[in-house]
């Protein structure tokens, strides 16, 4: 079985090839991607029409690429998936009806597949895992913890009621100077800072429910650079290592907490799975790495080039959807808002 996943939700264009083996294991044949961060730098963040016009302008030359260098022709393919949401609306019709129209060409079933439920299903993909699995879901749209317990059988432990932390760490390296997407430069930062220098909150901390709320660690950093400003080197690389702690320490009470609320519904994890751009992060990872062991489990975290926004993971999720029977026809809608 082979599928063609293509992803256009967010700021990457992305065409991938995986196929699935007689032992139930994926391969990715062909993983391509075009960032668009360059054309949204500028403007500190995500312009919707600038991305919809950016993946119309590449998605066809990216799905060839694919293709060639799987070493396919369309009609060997089993199938056709694209991320039909959630995303930026403008930029997910770019991805699913160029999905159609490669479907309806080639006659081969069309899988219109959730962004989220592709992250969550990586490590399938990665690692061969299981079912059931704890998720650790976080990226720059959505942070939350999900009880995997099947193909479209998923059990919301717990969410952010603010922010994404994504979201908080691109908002805060903005606040700081520092360029988009944020994630990835205030951890550089931090390596080179002091954590304690700055007594940031640690939201939510040891509550009951295993939600999220990042806003006001945020705002507690915002006056913390507001007092000492104007801002060293040296005061914005404690500021980021300070901020970084704080979400670490946030995330493993919220995953703790996660775990046991899983052992009390869906009984025992696989293992604990981090996915989402944030999951590139390296101190979060050894973090739950610690969390992980002490709790009898594997960490399963994708490597980096699959954590962020890639087709191999929509593609994937096609395999996942397929191989059950789950595909979609051409009236598929395109959706900004899809709950997993
Ligand atoms: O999953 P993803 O590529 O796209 C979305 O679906 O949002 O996640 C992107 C998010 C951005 O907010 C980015 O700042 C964050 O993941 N991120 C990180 C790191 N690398 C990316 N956050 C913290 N540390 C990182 N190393
Ligand atoms: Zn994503």
């Amino acid at each position: 079985m082979r599928v063609l996943g293509l992803e256009t939700t967010c700021d990457e264009t992305a065409a991938a090839v995986v196929s699935l083996s007689d032992d139930g294991r994926g391969h990715i044949r062909s993983d391509e991607i075009l960032s668009q961060i360059a054309e949204h730098a500028a403007y500190g963040g995500v312009v919707p029409e600038i991305a919809a016009r950016a993946h119309v302008e590449v998605i066809d030359r990216l799905v060839e690429r694919a293709m060639d260098n799987a070493g396919l022709a369309l009609s060997e393919l089993d199938g056709i998936a694209a991320a039909a949401g959630p995303g930026l609306i403008g930029g997910v019709i770019v991805g699913l009806t160029t999905a159609k129209a490669l479907a309806l060409v080639t006659g081969k079933p069309l899988i219109a597949v959730n962004h989220l439920e592709a992250h969550a299903l990586t490590a399938r993909l990665t690692d061969g895992i299981a079912f059931p699995y704890l998720l650790l879901l976080a990226s720059g749209g959505h942070t939350q913890l999900v009880a995997v317990r099947g193909v479209g059988d998923y059990v919301r432990l717990g969410a952010t009621i603010d922010d994404a932390i994504g979201e908080a760490f691109d908002k805060v390296a903005k606040l700081l100077g520092l360029p988009y997407p944020g994630g990835p430069e205030v951890e550089r930062e931090a390596l080179k800072g002091d954590p304690e220098r700055f007594a940031l909150p640690r939201p939510l901390l040891g509550r009951p429910a295993p939600d999220f709320s990042l806003s006001g660690l945020k705002t507690a950093l915002r006056i913390e650079a507001e007092r000492i400003a104007p801002l060293s080197e040296r005061d914005v690389s404690d500021l980021c290592a300070g901020f970084q702690a704080a979400v670490v320490d946030t995330v493993v009470d919220r995953t703790r907490v996660a775990l046991r609320a899983f052992r009390e519904t869906a009984g025992h994890p696989t293992a604990l799975v981090a996915a989402g751009g944030v999951a590139a992060n390296q101190t979060l990872r050894r973090a739950l790495e610690r969390l992980a062991r002490e709790s009898g489990l594997r960490l399963v975290a994708p490597p980096l080039r699959l954590c962020g926004d890639n087709g191999a993971m929509i593609a994937w999720a096609g395999i996942e959807r397929l191989r059950l029977g789950l595909v979609d026809d051409l009236s598929a809608p395109a959706r900004a808002r899809w709950p997993l």
